[in-house]
């Protein structure tokens, strides 16, 4: 079983504007709500295309509830615990014109000690289950980065792989653990490592480093300039796909699906790259953050490439 961990669920409320302006009133010509939180948003969407996973996690509220029944319509199982608040709603402006996209988040989860005791228990007692774990996304206010090591640490201890997707410090404090797989984005890469990421050589050798130093396998991805895969032993640069972009907001998470479809599998890892840069193709398709058909997935699916790199 696939187990995702997001301690700060969130739904995404996505508002299309014909050019977002400041200082004026303007009128959205499309609204969407939809999944929010990084390893959330990959359960939804592994669930769209027919496949289970188990979301743990904090959830408070009536959006918690709606984050369970989206969670729930497409088949994915869900243990959250109830803590105070509510869980989040981000507001995703897009911005029609000059295809810009801006993302307002929020902080409305109570978090204390003994919820962080029980997803700990939570998640040690699906370890002895789960193909792999993904986790990762922004912590509520009370949580500390110190968070990420030690439940990346409880699955890692029992040879569980873990896909982490977090930016700093975060990503940082997480990296101490070893994930198997990280997902940095462009800017994500660039504050890690204090460097400025233009070229894909310069995401190459920021993500040959870190594999180096940690020994976990970077999944780069650079929005409309594709993906890079680091692997042990190769690399792969994923062009994009040619595609209108109606919203590009979770096309990231889908890589963290398609990576977590391969370790439940027991595929290579190039399977789980061909499925997670079609599904974030899909994703780009929707308006909504990390939502995506199925027949989309399909059809992009035989068109990802993996290049070797360096070629
Ligand atoms: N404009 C685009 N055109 C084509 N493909 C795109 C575009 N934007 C994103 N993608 C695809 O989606 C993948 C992931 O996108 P991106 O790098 O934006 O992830 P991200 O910043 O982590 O997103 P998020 O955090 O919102 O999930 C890219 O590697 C690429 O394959
Ligand atoms: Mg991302």
């Amino acid at each position: 079983m696939i187990v995702t961990v997001t301690a700060n669920t969130t739904i995404d409320y996505t508002v299309f504007v014909p050019q977002f302006e400041m200082n004026r009133t303007m009128r959205a010509v499309n609204q969407v709500y939809s999944m929010g939180g990084k390893p959330t948003d990959a359960s939804w969407i592994l669930g769209e295309n027919g496949i289970t996973s188990l979301a743990l996690g904090f959830a408070a509220g009536n959006t918690g509830e709606r984050v369970k029944a989206m969670l729930h319509a497409r088949g994915v199982q869900t243990d959250f615990i109830e803590v105070g608040g509510e869980t989040r709603i981000n507001v995703v402006i897009i911005s029609e014109n000059d295809g810009g996209h801006a993302t307002i988040t929020t902080s409305t989860l109570d978090i204390n000690e003994r919820h962080i005791n029980e997803l700990r228990g939570k998640l040690l007692a699906a370890l002895p289950e789960a193909s792999c774990v993904v986790i990762g996304g922004t912590l509520p206010k009370m949580m500390q980065p110190a968070f990420y090591p030690e439940f990346i640490a409880l699955a890692r201890a029992r040879n569980v792989p873990v896909i982490f997707d977090a930016d700093e410090p975060n990503l940082s404090a997480g990296l101490e653990a070893r994930p198997t797989y990280i997902k940095p984005n462009r800017d994500e890469l660039s504050r890690l490592t204090g460097q400025p990421v233009n070229t894909i050589d310069d995401a190459y050798r920021a993500g040959r480093a870190l594999y180096e130093r940690y020994g976990t396998c970077p999944i780069i991805t650079l929005g409309d300039d594709g993906g890079l895969a680091v692997l042990p032993d190769r690399a792969y640069r994923i062009p994009p796909l040619p595609v209108e972009v109606v919203s590009p907001a979770g096309a990231g998470d889908a890589v963290l699906a398609g990576l977590a479809l391969a370790l439940e599998r027991g595929q290579p890892i190039e399977d789980g790259l061909r499925f997670g840069f079609a599904a974030a193709t899909a994703v780009c398709l929707m308006p909504g953050t990390a939502d995506c058909r199925r027949a989309d997935v399909e059809r992009f699916l035989p068109l990802v490439e993996l290049l070797p790199y360096p070629g």
